[in-house]
């Protein structure tokens, strides 16, 4: 039995986080919001409850989950040597949508970090989040809060449709605000590598500490290269349709996207465009949805997860996605994007398409 119940983050209910504690404290399993994305959390410490978090996504037992603290202080427990440079990060983007991967104290159990060395911690700003792990007086693990290779909720609505009768307790804050999921750093290498971009870009852990690289599977989109990160190696973010993904100057984009929209619509196919504010006026009088403003990234991040939901509730085939900047955040939101697609196209100015994929 799931009891769903709602918070202002801005308004926390002491009553419930007290209910919801007592849950974690019992061995049970708490979905909660962050900034970034909804959570399935469970005492960090507790093996039996994390493998209810295991069990209740579907999540593959070698993909290690975020710890998640409410104070810098709790990461002395738990990693046994914090560098410098993690120090700078955290007084930078802590609390926030960053997660550092560092080497772990044996408080932490295989089962946790899927038997790696090293653990991964985040400290969250969303009020909720923080005011539960502070008075469950206890790490808490929490990995993204939908069915394993689903794209991540950003809303209630998307938990409901996912984990109803699987977790304890609900709590809707309403919609997360950056999301896509947080940054993931390795800060045990000498150059810090990113494993998963996020809102915490390269260039900003290059402002604080002078250099930070991507793992190089992010850039490169080889099979062959084996991500650090477990979780990248796992088909990600999809929908039920199969996304089409459109990279090259945006005016061909928008023409190879009319042109194949009517195609797979005379084969008898529903195929549904994710548009942009500059471009949506180039697709009327077809399945369509607004994505974002392509100046405004955040606009973009925040909505993606949700449209690729909705055209799922729409019975769309096909979902016909263009490519953002991917600078800054962009990066993040092509890495999601790249991810939940079975096929890329990539026009040029005069020439014909190039395919990737499938
Ligand atoms: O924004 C977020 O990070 C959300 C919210 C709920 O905090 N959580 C989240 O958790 O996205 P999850 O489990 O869906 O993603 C965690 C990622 C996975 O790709 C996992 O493989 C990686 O972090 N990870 C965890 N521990 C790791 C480790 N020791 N080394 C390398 N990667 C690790
Ligand atoms: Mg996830």
């Amino acid at each position: 039995n799931t009891n769903i119940v709602k918070m202002d983050p801005d308004n926390i209910d002491y009553n419930i986080i007290k209910e919801a504690s007592e849950i974690i404290n019992k061995g049970g399993v708490v979905v909660f919001p962050t900034e970034t994305v909804y959570g399935i959390g469970a005492d960090a410490l507790n093996d039996e409850a994390v493998e209810k978090i295991f069990k209740s996504k579907g999540r593959p037992q070698d993909n290690p989950l975020i710890v998640h603290i409410a104070d810098y202080s709790e990461l002395y427990n738990l990693v046994s040597d914090i560098p410098e440079n993690a120090k700078l990060l955290a007084d930078e983007f802590w609390p926030g949508p960053l997660t550092m991967i560092l080497n772990k104290k044996d408080i932490l159990s295989d089962k946790i970090t899927a038997g790696l060395q090293t653990a991964a911690i985040r400290l969250p700003i969303n009020k909720i989040a923080r005011a539960l792990i502070r008075e469950s007086k206890k790490p808490i693990a929490a990995p993204s809060a939908n069915i394993s290779g689903k794209p991540s909720p950003t809303e209630a609505r998307h938990v409901i449709d996912d984990l109803m009768g699987k977790v304890d307790m609900i709590i809707d804050g309403g919609s997360t605000d950056i999301g896509l999921e947080s940054t993931v750093v390795d800060m045990t290498s000498e150059v810090p590598m990113i494993l998963r971009p996020g809102k915490v870009t390269k260039e900003d852990i290059i402002n604080v500490l002078g250099k930070c690289d991507y793992d190089p599977s992010i850039i490169k989109n080889d099979d062959k290269l084996i991500p650090k990160s477990p979780g990248q190696k796992y088909r990600h973010y999809s929908p039920k349709a199969r996304v089409i993904l459109y990279k090259g100057p945006i005016e061909k984009i928008i023409e190879k996207i009319n042109n194949d929209y009517e195609k797979f619509s005379s084969e008898g196919y529903k195929a549904g465009i994710m548009s942009t504010v500059q471009t949506d006026a180039y697709y009327i009088g077809k399945t369509k949805i607004m994505v974002g403003d392509r100046t405004k990234p955040l606009t973009i991040s925040s909505n993606l997860f949700k449209v690729l939901r909705d055209f799922d509730h729409m019975g769309i085939d096909l979902i016909l996605a263009e490519q953002v900047d991917d600078s800054g955040l962009g990066k993040a939101i092509m890495n999601r994007l790249s991810k939940a697609s079975s096929q890329t196209i990539i026009l040029r100015k005069s020439d014909t398409p190039l395919t990737q994929g499938e």
